[in-house]
């Protein structure tokens, strides 16, 4: 290849002379961020990361962090994958943007054929690439009105598909994403979610109950406001992540496939937050053994690498015209290239069985954690999850479902979820809080060891007995 044109081919400025004037120190950089940087974007600290390997990150104060945020589940296979990097690097030697309807790529296409080995089910044959997960729902979305020329699409309450604005109108988890920015795309109507809270019922409520109340649900919808015939979609994620890390039951899953095989409506499965290993299975849809018509993906397959997608049957895609789907960096090659290399490492690697050990690790340690009712497990409502997508939900003095406890008259308070995930922090342990409810969610990276969940854990018990200390007034 002839080498691009060098410097005395086009003349230097006299600022090149002088290094950039560019800020490192750490109050700089916030301050910077304080004043440019839109206060639209919420962030838990102002800490600024320089390094990450593995499942720790380091920040430019030389705070060495435990990371079981993992991005929200971007990095499955921890930070700076050594596989991952070594693609990145290679593929961006050699070409950096192939514009998707200019011309295809080695990499794009053997992606393609990498997937294609991953699907539940091989109906799911026909892919496009887009950059996040929201722009991905947003294919989806047209796909799905195109081929079923309906225009109506049902959602979970507590259901979250992004923050542009057709995933912003299928988003029920909170309405800080999209509140003073209607009127969002029409045409969605919620349905409700079997999840013990978001119905007002008490936490042992058996699953059957919860499921009959959440079909009874559907079938009113599907009668009352949006007629099968002028209904496109149901959109479901397997579990519910920013509504707060509740599996979805098969039996419901089960029911909206049959309900949606009646009426000739699609089922679209967001899997962008429990996709690739996440759940312990390769996508969280298997759990159910029910098969999507259209399933989204995004964060955990390229390892941090911005690329998303939308996976259907041939049949289905066909419905689309050249050029109705698209976009500059649709499916950028060195995105593709990161993840063909996590593809390729969770194609070749036991990743589900350490998942599920862990997953078991972690259950039993947060469960020991609930019962030392001593030193704060009182405080837990319910440990629920799957995989390692794990979270916790706190008792609420605001929820009548919630407020009991067994500390006598003390007063709690309404963010134990926020007191316990700073108490993390101040110990070196990263974790995210999710929903309107005092949750707090652990989505390590897949690849973590035994020792450093063992770390976890005793963090996660230090931390909840000084809460609870504080709380009780000791
Ligand atoms: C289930 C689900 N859908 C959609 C999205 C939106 O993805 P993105 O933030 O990449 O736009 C997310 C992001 O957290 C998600 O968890």
């Amino acid at each position: 290849m002839p080498s691009v044109a060098t410097t005395s081919e086009i003349p230097l400025l006299p600022s090149a002379s002088k290094p950039l004037p560019l800020t490192t120190s750490t109050q700089g950089l916030q301050s910077i961020a304080d004043k440019h940087i839109t206060k639209g974007l919420g962030r838990l600290r102002d800490h600024v990361f320089k390094e990450g390997k593995g499942v720790r990150v380091l920040t430019t104060e030389n705070e060495k962090l435990l990371d079981f945020t993992s991005g929200i589940g971007v990095t499955s296979l921890g930070h700076a994958h050594p596989d991952v990097t070594a693609a990145i690097v290679a593929q961006a030697q050699s070409i950096i943007h192939v514009q998707c309807a200019i011309g295809l790529s080695e990499p794009y296409v053997q992606l393609v054929e990498s997937l294609l080995t991953m699907m539940p089910d091989p109906s799911l044959d026909s892919f496009f690439f887009w950059n996040s997960g929201s722009e991905a729902i947003e294919a989806a979305i047209k796909v799905t009105r195109t081929k079923t020329k309906r225009n109506n699409i049902v959602v979970m309450q507590g259901g979250y598909h992004g923050r542009t604005s057709g995933a912003a109108a299928l988003t029920r988890s909170k309405t800080s994403f999209f509140k003073g920015t209607g009127p969002l795309m029409p045409c969605v109507y919620t349905t409700s979610f079997p999840y013990w809270h978001a119905m007002g019922l008490p936490k042992d409520t058996p699953e059957e109950v919860l499921v009959e109340q959440a079909i009874l649900g559907i079938e009113n919808l599907l009668q009352q406001q949006t007629a099968p015939e002028d209904t496109a979609a149901i959109f479901l994620e397997p579990v519910i992540g920013e509504g707060g890390y509740v599996p979805t039951p098969p039996a419901y899953i089960k029911h909206l496939r049959q309900l949606c095989d009646k009426h000739g409506i699609m089922l679209v499965v967001d899997e962008i937050q429990t996709g690739f290993c996440r759940t312990g299975k390769t996508f969280a849809i298997e759990h159910s053994g029910v098969k999507p018509d259209l399933m989204v993906f995004a964060k955990g397959f390229a390892n941090g690498m911005p690329i998303s997608g939308i996976v259907t049957r041939s049949e289905i895609m066909s419905a689309m015209q050249p050029g109705s789907l698209g976009g500059t960096y649709s499916g950028n090659v060195v995105a593709c290239a990161a993840a063909l290399a996590t593809t390729r490492y969770m194609r070749t690697h036991d990743i589900l069985g350490h998942v599920n050990a862990r997953s078991e690790q972690i259950f039993k340690g947060l469960r020991e954690i609930q019962a030392d009712t001593e030193n704060g497990g009182w405080m837990i409502e319910e440990v629920r999850g799957q995989g390692l997508m794990i979270a916790m939900e706190f008792k609420d003095p605001n929820s009548k479902l919630t407020r009991n406890h067994s500390r006598g008259d003390i007063s709690l308070p309404g963010n134990l979820n926020k007191l316990v995930q700073d108490a993390c922090y101040d110990r070196g342990l990263l974790v995210l809080t999710t929903s309107i409810y005092p949750v707090l969610r652990l989505i390590p990276a897949l690849i973590l060891s035994e020792d450093e969940v063992d770390e976890m854990l005793s963090v996660m018990k230090e931390a909840i007995r000084e809460v609870a200390k504080g709380v009780e007034g000791k």
